[in-house]
């Protein structure tokens, strides 16, 4: 079994004069939540991006899975195992949620998207398994215009789990949900199977601090601490610098409430 589900190896993204993403060393582990966290900034959908291919690094290299993808697209990634939340962009709000989900599995799965017409039983069924684990099954025949912000993130998770991943992005997958649709949200992940390795970037750090068994903390583009999320909340430097920005301000504060608990 391959031990390390990602691997990036002295990564840099230069835009001109900016370095947005310093040679960062990261391994995710088979099975890990693994969260990036960092203030504004600091390089977290930069290096999202160059994980999920849909930019290509200045130098360095990136693992998937024990191969190296660093010269693949993104929809090559996507056939070895890795999946991202789809953009909001990419759900169909004329279309039904089931509709949603068969159409993105298709289509990650290399197979012409069918809009119409008759999807095999398996297909439905998995995608069917997809809503029911990010509790749409309900409104499956809904459109998906219909839905809450909230509700359609979780469409977007269903929409990644639907292509049976194995390594599985979430960039600040939070951002814009209700109290409450980030609890499901915690619990949804929470409740994936083991096999399914994540690498969350988010700013609720209450989230991270839930979820995550391994955080990496990215500060001007460069990795500054990365470990057990209990050391990355004690860490001295890790508070300093969120304290050191406008948005860190409200950052620490999450944390303190999660230290009190
Ligand atoms: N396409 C681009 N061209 C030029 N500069 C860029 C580009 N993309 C990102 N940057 C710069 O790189 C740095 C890192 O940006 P990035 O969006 O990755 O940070 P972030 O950690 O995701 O921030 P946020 O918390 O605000 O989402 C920033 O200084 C940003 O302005
Ligand atoms: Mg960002």
């Amino acid at each position: 079994m391959i031990e390390n589900a990602l691997v990036l190896d002295g990564i840099s993204k230069r835009y001109g004069s900016v370095v947005a993403v310093d040679d960062v060393g990261l391994v995710v582990r088979q099975g890990a939540r693994h969260a990036v966290i960092g203030p504004n900034g600091a390089g977290k959908s930069t290096l999202f991006a160059l994980i999920a291919g849909t930019i290509r690094p200045s130098s360095g290299r990136v693992r998937l899975l024990g191969e190296d993808v660093t010269r693949l697209s993104d929809h090559q990634r996507a056939r070895r195992g890795l999946a991202k939340t789809f953009q909001r962009s990419s759900v169909f709000g004329s279309m039904t949620l089931l509709q949603n989900v068969l159409l993105g599995a298709e289509r990650r799965h290399g197979r012409p998207a069918r809009v119409v017409g008759r999807h095999a039983k398996p297909a439905v069924e998995a995608a069917e398994a997809a809503l029911e684990r990010v509790g749409l099954l309900d409104r499956a025949h809904v459109r998906a215009g219909l839905l809450s912000h909230g509700e359609r993130r979780q469409l977007e998770v269903a929409l990644a789990l639907a292509v049976e991943p194995q390594v599985l992005l979430f960039d600040e997958p939070t951002a814009g949900m209700s109290a409450a649709e980030t609890a499901r949200f915690v619990e949804v992940v929470g409740a994936l199977p083991r096999d399914i390795t994540v690498l969350i970037i988010e700013h609720d750090l209450d989230v991270v601090f839930t979820l995550a068994d391994r955080v990496t903390v990215l500060h001007l583009g460069a990795v500054i601490a990365d470990g057990p999320p209990d050391d990355i909340r004690a860490s001295e430097l890790v508070q300093q610098i969120y304290l050191g920005t406008p948005t860190g301000a409200d950052l620490a504060h999450d944390d303190a409430e999660v230290s009190s608990r």
